[in-house]
């Protein structure tokens, strides 16, 4: 529109080409105003960006070849290249999977971090039942005697959440070592309201749930770390609510043989 104001006589489009080059007092503007536009011009263009493609094309194409035919394994498929003949390689030994460096040694295995040993704490082994060995924390010198972590009430709610569903099957709702199982049959699970049990450091529980303890399975697969020492907070507090209740009525700790099997009473 604003062309057409402009120059009134250059309505036919048709003949623009023409326009250009026909003598006018005042030729119309073209696009390159130094050069005069050719009648080629256009067609050099359309072939120059024709051939400015075919070039990228084939420049790409190339590339593609380059990167599809790389040498590569897939998972799993056996190999020549390799002398064990596998071509998914196994982790470099020491591999820390990402989020897993266990730097804090106290809280991931109850063991003090002054407790010397440079090797990954083992299991314990069981003291004989009412033995000669010592009790309470000489008989774990290297177990932690505090939390690693701040007990607070939530901690306290989450151990017994869990305690409830991976313990009081043996050890009992209230820790007296009668749980169901230990009823139908199972080996007698420990109480824990003994005075060797009371005494006992809170890293010798997070040890026994974490390597397992005489004919108790380890529980590390299905209990994370933090887990663990909720459970252990939570029995500490069965403990002090039975010392508790024991006090205030004046009556002596009932036998723990009341619920399980004769035979299976016992650390034996
Ligand atoms: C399948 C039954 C079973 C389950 C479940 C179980 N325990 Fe035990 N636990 C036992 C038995 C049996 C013993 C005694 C082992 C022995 O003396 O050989 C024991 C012993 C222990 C001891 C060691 C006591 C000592 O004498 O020093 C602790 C601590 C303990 N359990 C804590 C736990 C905690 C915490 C859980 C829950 C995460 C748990 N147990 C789950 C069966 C079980």
């Amino acid at each position: 529109m604003a062309d057409q104001k402009d120059k009134p006589r250059s309505g036919e489009r048709d003949n623009r080409d023409d326009t250009d080059i026909s003598p006018s007092p005042r030729p119309p503007v073209s696009q390159s105003p130094r050069l005069p536009v050719s009648r080629w011009a256009l067609p050099c263009r359309i072939v120059f960006v024709l051939l400015l493609t075919v070039h990228c094309l084939l420049f790409t194409v190339s590339c593609r070849q380059d990167m599809q035919d790389q040498p590569r394994m897939k998972p799993f498929r056996s190999t020549t290249f390799f002398r064990d003949g596998m071509s998914s390689r196994p982790p470099v030994t020491g591999t820390v999977p990402r989020g897993h460096l266990r730097a804090d040694r106290e809280f991931f295995t109850g063991k003090k971090s002054t407790a010397g040993t440079s090797a990954p704490a083992g299991p314990q082994t069981a003291t004989p039942p009412g033995g000669s060995a010592a009790q309470g924390i000489a008989a774990y010198p290297d177990d932690l005697e505090e939390f690693p972590l701040p007990i607070t009430h939530d901690v306290v709610k989450r151990g017994k959440e869990r305690y409830d569903i991976f313990c009081s099957a043996c050890h009992g709702m209230t820790g007296n070592g009668d749980g169901m199982i230990v009823r139908r049959g199972f080996r007698r699970a420990a109480s824990f309201h003994t005075d060797s049990l009371r005494q006992a450091p809170v890293g010798h529980y997070f040890d026994a749930i974490t390597n397992g303890w005489g004919a108790m399975p380890s529980y590390a697969a299905q209990i994370p770390a933090r887990d663990r020492w909720a459970i252990v907070a939570y029995i500490r507090a069965l403990q002090l609510s039975h010392q508790n209740t024991q006090s205030q009525t004046g009556q002596p700790q009932p036998p723990a043989s009341h619920t399980a099997t004769p035979s299976s009473g016992g650390h034996n």
